[in-house]
C-alpha cells in the first residue's frame, strides 16, 4: 500500500486472519479468534480502508496484501515482543485488572517497556499509510498508547478509539503503575467509545481525579484546545448476514445432523466461548453437572454442548483454566454419563461460521454466563440465528449484553443456585413464553446492528469540531 493513500485505516491488535503453518509445512490463513474481529470485519468490508494489525505468527515480515478483498497491512511482533507486550502486559496486566481481577495481574515494567514499543510501531506504520486529514479507528486495550502517539506524529488526523472489553472502576485502574500513562495514550483520540455508559463516566472520572483536565459530562477540555469526548457504543454484529447464513438449507441440515448425533436429547443446551477465565465456564459445567446429578435432569433430557476456542494458550492463567475443565468434563462425564450418553459434549477447537450457525440452529438454550465481559457477541449472534422466534437465552448480568438483552435469563454467574434454576426456567418454560421473549431481542438485535454502531461512532467521530476555548467555558467540577 502507497504511503499517504488510505482515507480510513482501523488499527487492531491482530488482523482479521492469521498466518499458520499447517503440519504438511504449507501456510494458510484462518479467521482470528474474537469478538473484535466478528464485528470489524463487516465493516470494512462495506467501508473499505486499510487495516493495520498483527499476523498472528512471531519474527515474520509480511508485506501488505489484499486477502477476500480486504486491504491489510502486518505489524511484525518478535517472538520477545509476543511474550511481553501481547501474552505479559495485555493478556496478563490488562486483561485480568480490566475484567474485575477474576484473576490476579501481573505487573511487570519490561512487559510495560515492550507495550511502549508496539504501540510505537502501530502508530507509526498508520501514520505512514494513512492520507492528509484521514480517519483513523485504534481498536481496543492492546493498543491504548496508539491515539496519543500518532497524533503527536499527525496532528492532521481524525483519531477514534474504542474500547471492545471492560473499563475498569477507578478504584481497581489506580492499581496500575502506569495509569497517568494509559489515560493520556486515549486522550490523543477526539473519541473514546466504550461498551457501557458506566465505563466512559469512569473514564471521564479518572481523567479529572489522575491527569486533572476539567471535564464535563462525557467532554474532556484539553489544555491545548482540544475536546475529547467519551461515550458508550454497544458494539453488535451483522445480524442479517448471519440470519441468512442460519436461514439456508445447508445450515438447517447441519443442525438437524448435529441433533441427531447428540441422540435427539429434549433440549440441547450450548456455550460458545474462548477458553478464558472471564468466562464463566468452571460456574456453568458446575452448575449443569448439578442439575444431572441430582436427577432434575436426565441424560435423556437434555445434553450440553460447550464449545471453547483455544486462546492465549501459553499464559499461566489459560493453561491453569485449560487443565481445570477438561478435569471438571471429565468427572461429570464420568459420575454421571452412561454408555453412549454423556451429559456434557466439549469440544476444545474453533469452528467457521457455518458450523457455528447450525449450532446455534440446532441449541434450545444458549448459556452465556461470563463473570465479566464487554459484550458478548455470541449472545447476539444466537439471537440472529432465531429467525423462527423461538429458542432461549441464558444470561450473566455482568456481560456489557444484558444492559440491551433484557428479556433474555439473567443470572449471577457467581451463584450456581440460581444459575441452575435459570436452566430450568429457560428449558422448562412453555413455547410461548420463550417466543414473547426471543421476539422482543430479535427486534432489538436486527434494530441496532453492526451497521448502526459503526455509523453511530464514526458520525460523532467525523462530526466538525471547534476548539472548546472558542465554543464554551467548561463549567468547574468538583
Ligand atoms: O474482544 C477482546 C479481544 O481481546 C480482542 O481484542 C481480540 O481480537 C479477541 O478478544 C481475541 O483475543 P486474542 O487476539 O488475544 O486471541
Amino acid at each position: 500500500m502507497a504511503a499517504g493513500t488510505a482515507e480510513f485505516v482501523v488499527i487492531a491488535n491482530r488482523l482479521p486472519v492469521d498466518r499458520v503453518v499447517d503440519p504438511d509445512g504449507t501456510t494458510s490463513w484462518r479467521t482470528s479468534p474474537g469478538g473484535l474481529v466478528t464485528a470489524l470485519e463487516p465493516v470494512m468490508r462495506r467501508k473499505g480502508g486499510a487495516w493495520i494489525g498483527w499476523h498472528g505468527a512471531a519474527d515474520e515480515k509480511l508485506r501488505p496484501f489484499t486477502h477476500d478483498g480486504l486491504q491489510l497491512v502486518p505489524v511484525p511482533l518478535s517472538s520477545q515482543e509476543v511474550e511481553e507486550y501481547y501474552e505479559g502486559f495485555s493478556n496478563a496486566t490488562l486483561w485480568p485488572l480490566y475484567h474485575d481481577v477474576v484473576a490476579h495481574p501481573e505487573f511487570h515494567r519490561e512487559w510495560y517497556d515492550s507495550y511502549v514499543a508496539v504501540n510505537e510501531r502501530f502508530a507509526k506504520r498508520a501514520a505512514r499509510i494513512a492520507r492528509k486529514g484521514a480517519v483513523v479507528w485504534v481498536q481496543d486495550y492492546q493498543l491504548q498508547l496508539v491515539p496519543q502517539m500518532l497524533r503527536k506524529l499527525r496532528p492532521d488526523l481524525r483519531i477514534g478509539f474504542f474500547l471492545h472489553i471492560p473499563f475498569p472502576p477507578t478504584e481497581l485502574f489506580q492499581q496500575l503503575p502506569w495509569r497517568r500513562e494509559i489515560l493520556e495514550g486515549l486522550l490523543g483520540a477526539d473519541l473514546v467509545g466504550f461498551q457501557l455508559p458506566g465505563a466512559a463516566q469512569n473514564f471521564v472520572r479518572l481523567v479529572r481525579q489522575r491527569v486533572g483536565h476539567k471535564t464535563h459530562r462525557d467532554a474532556v477540555y484539553l489544555p491545548d484546545g482540544r475536546t475529547v469526548i467519551a461515550k458508550a457504543y454497544p458494539i453488535s454484529i451483522d445480524a442479517s448476514g448471519f440470519e441468512e447464513l442460519a436461514r439456508s438449507e445447508a445450515v438447517n441440515a447441519r443442525a438437524a445432523e448435529i441433533r441427531e448425533s447428540l441422540g435427539n436429547p429434549r433440549k440441547v443446551l450450548l456455550g460458545i466461548d474462548r477458553l478464558d477465565y472471564t468466562k464463566g465456564l468452571r460456574q456453568r459445567l458446575r452448575a449443569f453437572g448439578e442439575l444431572v446429578a441430582e436427577g432434575s435432569v436426565t441424560v435423556d433430557d437434555a445434553v450440553f454442548v460447550q464449545v471453547a476456542t483455544p486462546s492465549r494458550e501459553r499464559v499461566d492463567q489459560y493453561r491453569i483454566l485449560r487443565d481445570d475443565i477438561d478435569r471438571l468434563v471429565g468427572r461429570i462425564n464420568g459420575d454421571v454419563g452412561r454408555i453412549g450418553q454423556q451429559p456434557i459434549t466439549y469440544l476444545h477447537t474453533s469452528y467457521p461460521r457455518e458450523e457455528m450457525a447450525a449450532l446455534y440452529r440446532a441449541a434450545d438454550v444458549m448459556v452465556v454466563t461470563p463473570l465479566r465481559d464487554g459484550m458478548n457477541l455470541v449472545a447476539k449472534e444466537y439471537i440472529a440465528c432465531r429467525y423462527e422466534g423461538d429458542g432461549a437465552l441464558v444470561l450473566s448480568e455482568f456481560a456489557g449484553a444484558a444492559a440491551e438483552l433484557k428479556q433474555s435469563y439473567r443470572v449471577n454467574p457467581y451463584d450456581i443456585n440460581g444459575l441452575k434454576q435459570a436452566l430450568l426456567d429457560a428449558m422448562n418454560a412453555p413455547r410461548r413464553e420463550n417466543g414473547r421473549r426471543m421476539k422482543a431481542m430479535r427486534k432489538y438485535v436486527v434494530e441496532h446492528d453492526i451497521d448502526r454502531w459503526a455509523g453511530r461512532f464514526l458520525e460523532d467521530l467525523t462530526a466538525p469540531r471547534e476548539p472548546h476555548d472558542k465554543v464554551f467555558r467548561p463549567p468547574q467540577e468538583t
